[in-house]
């Protein structure tokens, strides 16, 4: 089952809102449409974001009525601020849309030459995630032992890549090598990802998981007894800071108390070198109704203050490696970013 692909100029998105009950498409045409996906969360998880902005800008470039590449120029740039400005943490989506503004100013030729760029360079940022993610699982796999009881949080899987997923994929390498693996995912308050998207997808692959809550994980580590954890990132700073979907920060912090590894799966796309540290991410906060809301039912008083900021920054000194398609990083985070990136 693809994340997205590109069939006959059109763009097609699995709508993650719909999973475990449906599987269904949504097509689009136009940037626009794209942009939409990202913004309803049809899309998520940080590099399957950025892929579909990359070819959100290959239908912005084919819907241009552009007559010559200034047009064209503009009609792009104006497509890239539409679709960066969907979700602000996720670094994938502004590195992907850099990478095809500087392929468009690259190339050389008329409007049709620079659609045919801008197609095979959003197919390669595709390809490359998806390599990038059997290397991730390659490299993690080896620091699962051969019986390992792993807890993630959110859904770093297929669904949120190009394909085989971070978090996930390292839980899928170390499952195809052989070793005998207990998974337990976290409902990911108030979104949901854990429950509705990480047991959906290691249930098809046939790997064990349990759900728990969110606030189950204390309990978990101290009465069942835990090997690592393992998550995603959606931006990585230069100081090996990371924010991920909130919720992160605690289960690291616990991890700690407990004397657990607690490891970050994540591709080069990911990691921030402009950034200094986790401070300076920015830090989407979305609709109150996700938390005084169950199914569209309000479960909280009117009237009631809410805080929901969809993520959190984990400070480096937590984390025990972050794991990326060029190696595993041991901390000082710092060297060590600066070598791979
Ligand atoms: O709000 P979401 O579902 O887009 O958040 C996703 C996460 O936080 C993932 O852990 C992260 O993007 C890494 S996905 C490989």
């Amino acid at each position: 089952m693809e994340t997205l692909y590109w069939k006959e100029g059109v763009l097609y998105v699995l709508d993650q809102t719909l999973i475990p009950y449906r599987i269904e498409y949504v097509p689009c045409r136009t940037h626009t449409e794209a942009a939409d996906t990202i913004r309803s969360m049809q899309v998520r998880g940080a590099p399957a974001i950025g892929a579909v902005a990359a070819y959100g800008m290959v239908l912005a470039a084919l819907g241009a009525t552009a007559r010559d590449r200034e047009e064209l120029r503009g009609a792009l740039a104006l497509a890239c601020r539409r679709l960066e400005e969907t979700r602000p943490t996720a670094v994938n989506l502004r590195w992907a849309l850099e990478r095809m503004m500087a392929k468009a100013e690259a190339v050389e030729g008329d409007a049709g030459t620079v659609c045919t760029a801008l197609l095979s360079e959003a197919d390669a940022i595709f390809r490359e995630d998806v390599t990038a993610n059997e290397q991730m699982g390659a490299y993690g796999q080896g620091l699962v032992p051969e019986q390992a009881r792993i807890l993630t949080h959110c859904n770093a899987g297929a669904l949120a890549t190009a394909g085989f997923g971070t978090a996930l994929g390292v839980i899928r390498a170390a499952h195809r090598a052989g070793k005998n693996i207990e998974v337990y995912a976290t409902e990911t308050r108030p979104y949901m990802q854990g429950t509705r998207l990480t047991t959906f997808e290691l249930i098809r692959e046939g790997i064990e998981v349990t759900l728990i809550t969110d606030s189950m994980a204390a309990s978990l580590m101290s009465v069942r007894g835990l090997d690592l954890v393992v998550v995603g990132a959606d931006r990585i700073t230069a100081n090996g800071d990371v924010a991920n979907k909130i919720g992160t920060y605690g289960l690291a912090v616990l991890a700690r108390f407990h004397g657990i590894p607690f490891f970050v799966a994540a591709p080069r796309s990911t990691i921030d070198m402009r950034l200094a540290g986790g401070a300076q991410i920015p830090i989407e906060e979305r609709d109150h109704d996700e938390i005084t809301h169950f199914r569209g039912q309000r479960v909280a008083p009117e009237g009631v203050r809410v805080w929901n900021p969809a993520f959190d920054v984990t400070p480096n000194e937590l984390i025990t490696a972050i794991i990326t398609e060029a190696g595993v990083l041991r901390p000082p985070y710092g060297p060590a970013l600066r070598e791979i990136m």
